[in-house]
């Protein structure tokens, strides 16, 4: 029988989970890491080109993070069966026998961006990472665990009426969904800055504007972004987030920062700038970490405003889940 995906621990969403940073794996390096409820390993070759494979030897099962990179191939510690990129096993020790295509493991299909290590769950990506390299450098502003699910995590910006209660906002026109299509749904804010409290104070100050333009866009089923200007200064915020075993979120925020060359040395202006987003976001989302943590989401009763987040429900539906067994 066909699982529902949507807010379910147990099973993984077709999308693109960050696994690694680069640097933690150089050239002939193999860590071991984990994605769910399935151990994995993450290799680098002489070819620069990083292999995800799922964890285990497909002969008696040893751990292959326990191997050796030897040129672009890990070779299992235990009776030194050689593996390719794609998980295709090209040699074992003391057998002149042709080896059959079906010895092989599970080879995720693999991006580097951003100084990070991505990994689609699927035979192979249904949509491309989101991308905002026109938006500067990425910052890894903070790594979380919440006990909630991603989905419902992402899924929360989508919640218009939830910026009224929660976030006290008000808005010059209602929110509007401007672009759909199969992996990605956003949402058109347009926010009256009136200086009520510290977060509109403080926005205020910097943009000198009553009005403050920003986009909110869910990517497949985990990730979400905020762009907007905060005066002149372009801002895009990256959520992410990875199912853990506990039905819980490993998750990662990144800024994207324009580079002011000029002003950084004298300043550190970028030290100025994260601290101000961090504060802004602190300030946004304190009231949603609570709720969400404590939240039984079953038979929901979805009313007109809510249909921005029945199309995120079907749409993590469609992209469906994804197992690779062995
Ligand atoms: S368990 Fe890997 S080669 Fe035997
Ligand atoms: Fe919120």
């Amino acid at each position: 029988m066909k699982e529902i995906v949507f807010n379910n621990p147990n099973v993984l969403g077709r999308s693109w989970y960050l696994l690694a940073s680069s640097i933690e794996v150089p050239k002939g390096k193999v860590i071991k890491t984990q994605l769910h409820d399935r151990e994995l390993v993450v290799f680098r070759g002489d070819n620069s080109k990083t292999s995800v494979l799922s964890g285990f030897c497909s002969h008696f099962g040893a751990h292959l993070g326990n191997g050796k990179v030897i040129g672009n191939t890990i070779q299992c510690s235990f009776h030194h069966w050689i593996y390719d990129q794609n998980g295709q096993c090209v040699d074992i020790p003391f057998q002149s026998k042709e080896i059959s295509k079906q010895v092989k493991i599970f080879s995720y299909p693999v991006q580097e961006k951003y100084g990070f290590i991505w990994v689609f769950n699927g035979e192979k990506p249904l949509f491309p990472l989101p991308d905002f390299q026109n938006k500067g450098k990425p910052i890894l502003l903070k790594n979380k665990i919440l006990k909630c699910h991603p989905h419902l995590l992402t899924m929360n910006g989508l919640d218009i009426q939830h910026f009224k209660t929660v976030h006290h906002l008000d808005f010059i026109a209602e929110p509007q969904i401007t672009q759909t299509n199969n992996f990605s749904i956003r949402l058109n804010l347009e926010i009256k800055i009136s200086r009520k409290n510290i977060f509109e104070k403080l926005i205020y100050l910097l943009s000198q504007s009553q009005t403050l333009k920003a986009s909110f866009t869910t990517w497949g089923s985990n990730m979400a972004s905020i762009e907007t200007n905060i005066g002149k200064l372009p801002v895009c915020v990256l959520f992410t987030h990875r199912l853990t075993l506990e039905g819980g979120s490993y998750s990662q925020t990144f800024l994207f920062l324009p580079t002011i060359k000029k002003l950084r040395w004298i300043f550190r202006l970028d030290l100025v700038i994260r601290f101000i987003v961090k504060f802004l976001l602190g300030c946004l989302l304190v009231g949603d970490i609570k709720i969400l943590e404590n939240l039984k989401f079953e038979n929901p009763k979805f009313l007109k405003v809510d249909s921005p987040l029945k199309m995120f429900i079907s749409l993590v539906e469609e992209l469906g889940y994804f197992s690779p067994g062995l």
